[in-house]
């Protein structure tokens, strides 16, 4: 695939790359830059209302830092199952415009309209992702995605390790 329009990214895209860059550089300790993470997300951007990273954890995604109004029950998705384990399984990027017309959905929020994962991958290997749920229809597109790919390769080290 080809990204024709790669190097107009919003600036808004480039100043909160480099304020994560900043923030991860300035916090010794992984998980807290990784709290950082999803707060910065979730602040700089109003279409964000829950974000989250998912780590790997044997053949389950389990949840790691997380900002929004409400807390998930879904805090560890077998790979495979529901959004989150199909974009782990196949360490592709899942957007989804309409939760309710997807059927591998697995509902946390009452106001969830769209959803957007980001795997976070280590070599080849997919250790995690980002999601992030939308109160709006279709809130995602191809920008968020290849934005939230370059925030994926900045958290990567961020991983816990077991
Ligand atoms: N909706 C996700 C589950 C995680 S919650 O959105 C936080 C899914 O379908 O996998």
């Amino acid at each position: 695939m080809s990204h024709p329009i790669a190097e107009e990214r919003p600036v808004v895209h480039g100043d909160a790359l480099n304020a994560l860059r900043a923030e991860i550089a300035e916090e010794p300790d992984p998980s807290a830059a990784a709290q950082r993470a999803v707060d910065m997300l979730h602040d700089r951007f109003g279409h964000y209302d829950w974000v989250g990273i998912y780590w790997v954890d044997g053949s389950d995604l389990v949840l790691g830092p997380w900002v929004g109004p409400q807390a998930t029950e879904h805090t560890r998705i077998p790979i495979g199952t529901g959004v989150c384990g199909a974009a782990a399984a196949s360490g592709t990027t899942e957007i989804v415009p309409d939760v309710n017309a997807d059927p591998r959905y697995l509902a946390c929020f009452a106001s969830t309209r769209s959803e957007i994962v980001v795997p976070i991958f280590d070599g080849g290997e997919v250790i995690g992702e980002i999601d992030i749920d939308g109160s709006d229809h279709d809130a995602f597109d191809d920008m968020d995605a290849r934005f939230l790919e370059e925030v994926a390769a900045l958290v990567a080290p961020l991983r816990p390790r077991s």
